[in-house]
């Protein structure tokens, strides 16, 4: 079978020089050969810096996310997870591969007012346009755009705690820094509008309106046998997906599997792991009990799959914007917005997600997943 987009039968067994050229990264292999950061960047971007710490970076092929071939850039330490992600692309590509649907890209802050006047919300109604218009114009950027705040919400926590949330739109930008100094400018203006004192003002990593849900289709046919028929491996399969929804302490682990493959992503394109995790988490405990965030069911001949996730993917700011192989790579991958990249990455996670059930539900971990556990602990014999 030849080349079909970024379906390379046998690219695992390739040397890394022909990957990088079928990837079609051969014009930044210096960048790729030195990981991209040298330590006097590093010192312009942390504290303290003694130097750099490096991590594979790999290109998972067999990948495509709403209609389009794409190589998938991963970084990870663990053996078997590029592996899982480009045998569930595989599996996926063959009913058209993920398809993927992102939330508006708006990022949320939030303010705690400590002992409001009994008719706080009252006046922040009444005040709600005027507000929001004083938090305009101080991103212009963002604003040429079409990005800036747009929305201001409020909830008691208790009689005595009033939180107030702006949401703004930071378009390709996660929009840390744009919501805090949103909510560090409003919090004195509050303070005098509701009689509180203003505590705290802080993005909220649960992003609450900034999410991806991908969606894909994996032909039982595909599925990991073990001794089994493929309808036994596909109710198998099930039985997994059932248990996290049922137990958590599975749950954590299923998502543990999810986030293989989206963190591995987040990784080598410079996003901020920290938040992406605590938003999966929280996303994952979203209904008062710590559960999957992936949901499976069967649909004739095929297990179809669906995952949503934070969406805290950037193409511009932080890291990215500072680190010169993560943008780079973002480019020559054709990653060219902050949305692609959250629908590749979720796709990752799916994919994983995917390749780990199939495996655990038929032959198992030992002789499936860690079979390349075992290549990396020979190679170093
Ligand atoms: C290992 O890194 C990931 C798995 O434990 C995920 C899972 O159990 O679903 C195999």
């Amino acid at each position: 079978m030849k080349r079909q987009g970024s379906r390379i039968p046998g690219f695992h067994r390739l040397c890394v020089r022909d990957r990088i050229r079928l990837s079609g990264l051969s014009d930044i292999s210096l960048e790729l050969a030195t990981g991209g950061l040298l330590p006097v960047h590093a010192d312009n971007m942390v504290e303290d810096v003694v130097g750099v710490i490096s991590y594979p970076l790999s290109i998972a092929p067999n990948f495509m996310v709403n209609g389009t071939d794409v190589f998938v850039p991963m970084s990870t330490e663990e053996p078997s997870v590029v592996a899982a992600a480009a045998r569930g692309a595989k599996a996926a590509r063959q009913t058209g591969g993920f398809r993927a649907e992102v939330s508006d890209p708006v990022t949320t802050a939030q303010i705690l007012l400590l002992s409001p006047e009994s008719d706080a919300e009252t006046r922040l109604a009444e005040n709600r346009e005027a507000l929001l218009n004083e938090l305009r114009g101080r991103h212009p950027t963002i604003e040429s755009m079409g990005g800036g705040p747009k929305e201001l919400t409020w909830y008691r926590l208790d009689p005595d705690r009033l939180v107030v949330l702006i949401h703004a739109d930071t378009r390709d930008a996660l929009g840390a820094n744009v919501v805090d100094s949103l909510a560090e400018a409003l919090a004195p203006r509050l303070e005098s509008l509701t009689g509180a004192d203003a505590i705290g003002a802080i993005i909220t990593n649960a992003m609450p309106e900034r999410k991806v849900t991908v969606r894909a289709s994996f032909p039982v046919d595909s599925l990991a046998r073990g001794e089994y028929s493929p309808q036994e491996a596909a109710q198998r399969f099930l039985h997994m997906a059932s248990w996290a929804k049922d137990d958590p302490m599975r749950a954590v682990t299923h998502n543990k599997g999810i986030m293989n493959g989206v963190v591995a992503v987040a990784m080598a394109t410079g996003q901020d792991i920290r938040a992406l995790e605590a938003g999966a988490h929280f996303m994952a405990s979203g209904n008062g009990r710590y559960g999957p965030l992936s949901s499976w069911h069967l649909d004739g001949d095929v297990l179809a799959g669906t995952l949503t996730i934070p969406h805290t993917f950037a193409t511009v700011g932080g890291m990215v914007s500072r680190h010169s192989l993560a943008g780079v790579l973002m480019k020559k991958l054709n990653m060219d917005s902050s949305d692609r990249l959250a629908s590749i990455a979720a796709s990752a996670g799916l994919a994983c997600n995917f390749s780990a059930l199939s495996v655990l539900a038929t032959e198992g971990i030992q002789k499936g997943h860690m079979r390349l556990h075992r290549r990396a602990e020979k190679s170093q014999d």
